[in-house]
């Protein structure tokens, strides 16, 4: 389970009683599921009700896809692509031993990126997972035909079929039908999961699974996150204490961003992850803080300035790891010349200094105007990445009904969709 503290002045003298009827009623359109967008709250109890067979079928794909190919291409964009991803960079980190390679196309329009993936495949021998739930994204759309025609130049059009495995909806999108037609393997995105809360259904496992990690500990970490954050009583549960926090800060205080802050680069994607979770759920009818992310320190020698004492917008959400294992550790040595003058910090562990680091930061800026949430995972690993992201999960939902919107749609992101295929030309779009 994590901890939650929280430092600063506006932050620490929130009332949160003086709201209790708000939040009770949050609470209870969660609870009963009777809230909107409420045909989207299958997250709620998916990871407890998953038939272990699902994660065995997941699994012996990926073993699968591991013996046969050297390299995994993940299509998918938003929420098909950004959880799985920052699961695997926050525990594989950003050089990862493995042979066996994991790399992301269908995420963007770029030319040249698209090109420079396509030429470094072509030295690869890979397998891709095409994710998207309506089947019709254009982005994911187009990677994937360009994947296709380079899979049959090279290998034929009979590989396509084992090569390629498609997770998708049960019944709609061109995907689905076009899986149907060929006959590849399918994983089902389930319909009452939306794309932001997906990465604990097939849409981030079979990745995960790719990458070898663990995800039966990560589903446990889910599963056992329905009851460390399931309380109906806000008092009793970390996730609405955050979200009533997150709440007061913006409406009361009168707060325009969250800032979401990591320690790690390769906790870099937790940041991306939450913006999605957060902007997409949360930005609509006027409301919602603006999510934005940093990775300290790097940034604090770009921004640290600006958070610490230009426009007070923002609060901070800072999420660490509570202790880096030694094995991720450096430690610096005595230097008989110490022509650096860093003999001081001879014996110490880098990761003492960025705890420093953290700390000095932390009480430069709520000792200013800053407030910030500090949250705590015991181990960067797959359980608790799983517990985590279902602590976030309510949290959102919570934060949405507080705010009267619908978290679980985004009107904003279908019209800019919808407009593509118009400029596009897309037969039977107007
Ligand atoms: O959270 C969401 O719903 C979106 O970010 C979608 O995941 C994203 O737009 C991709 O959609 P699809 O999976 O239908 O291709």
């Amino acid at each position: 389970m994590i901890t939650l503290k929280q430092f600063g002045s506006k932050i620490t003298s929130l009332d949160l009683e003086s709201i209790d009827s708000e939040l009770q009623q949050a609470s209870s359109l969660i609870e009963k599921r009777n809230g909107a967008g409420n045909d989207f709250v299958g997250w709620l109890d998916y990871a407890s009700k998953l038939p272990e067979s699902e994660l065995d079928d997941i699994i012996a794909t990926a073993q699968r896809l591991r013996r046969d190919y050297d390299t995994l291409v993940c299509v998918g964009i938003g929420g098909s692509y950004l959880g799985g991803r920052c699961v695997i960079e926050a525990i594989n980190g950003l050089f990862p031993a493995d042979d066996f390679k994991i790399v992301y196309l269908g995420d963007t329009l770029s030319a040249p990126y698209t090109t420079q993936l396509l030429k470094w495949l072509a030295n690869r021998n890979y397998a891709v997972n095409v994710i998207s739930k309506s089947g019709t994204t254009t982005e994911p759309a187009v990677a994937f035909r360009l994947l296709k025609e380079d899979i049959e130049q090279r290998w034929g059009k009979a590989e396509l079929k084992d090569r390629i495995v498609a997770t998708t909806d049960r019944a709609k999108g061109a995907l689905k039908s076009e899986a149907d037609a060929v006959g590849y393997k399918s994983f089902v995105i389930p319909d009452d999961i939306g794309g932001r809360f997906s990465v604990i259904t097939p849409v981030g496992l079979l990745p995960l699974a790719c990458a070898n990690i663990d995800i039966k500990a990560f589903m446990k970490g889910v599963a056992d996150g329905e009851r460390d954050y399931g309380s109906p009583d806000w008092h009793e549960n970390l996730a609405y204490r955050y979200g009533a926090t997150r709440y007061l800060l913006e409406t009361k205080v009168g707060y325009a961003s969250e800032m979401f802050v990591t320690y790690e680069p390769q906790d870099q994607m937790i940041g991306e992850w939450l913006k999605q979770l957060f902007g997409e759920s949360l930005g609509k009818d006027g409301k919602g803080l603006f999510p934005t992310s940093c990775v300290f320190t790097t940034d604090l020698h770009s921004m640290g300035q600006f958070i610490q004492q230009g426009t007070n917008c923002l609060f901070e959400t800072i999420i660490k790891e509570q202790n880096i294992p030694a094995d991720q550790d450096v430690v610096i040595k005595e230097d008989a010349a110490d022509l650096d003058h860093l003999n001081y910090l001879a014996g110490k562990k880098l990761s003492y200094i960025n705890d420093k680091a953290f700390e000095a930061v932390l009480s430069a800026h709520t000792d200013g105007q800053i407030d910030a949430n500090v949250i705590e995972l015991p181990k960067m690993d797959a359980y608790n990445l799983g517990n985590l992201f279902y602590f976030f999960f309510r949290a959102c939902a919570f934060s949405g009904y507080l705010l009267g919107i619908n978290p679980f749609d985004q009107p904003g992101v279908e019209k800019y969709k919808h407009n593509m295929f118009v400029l596009l030309g897309k037969p039977g779009v107007k």
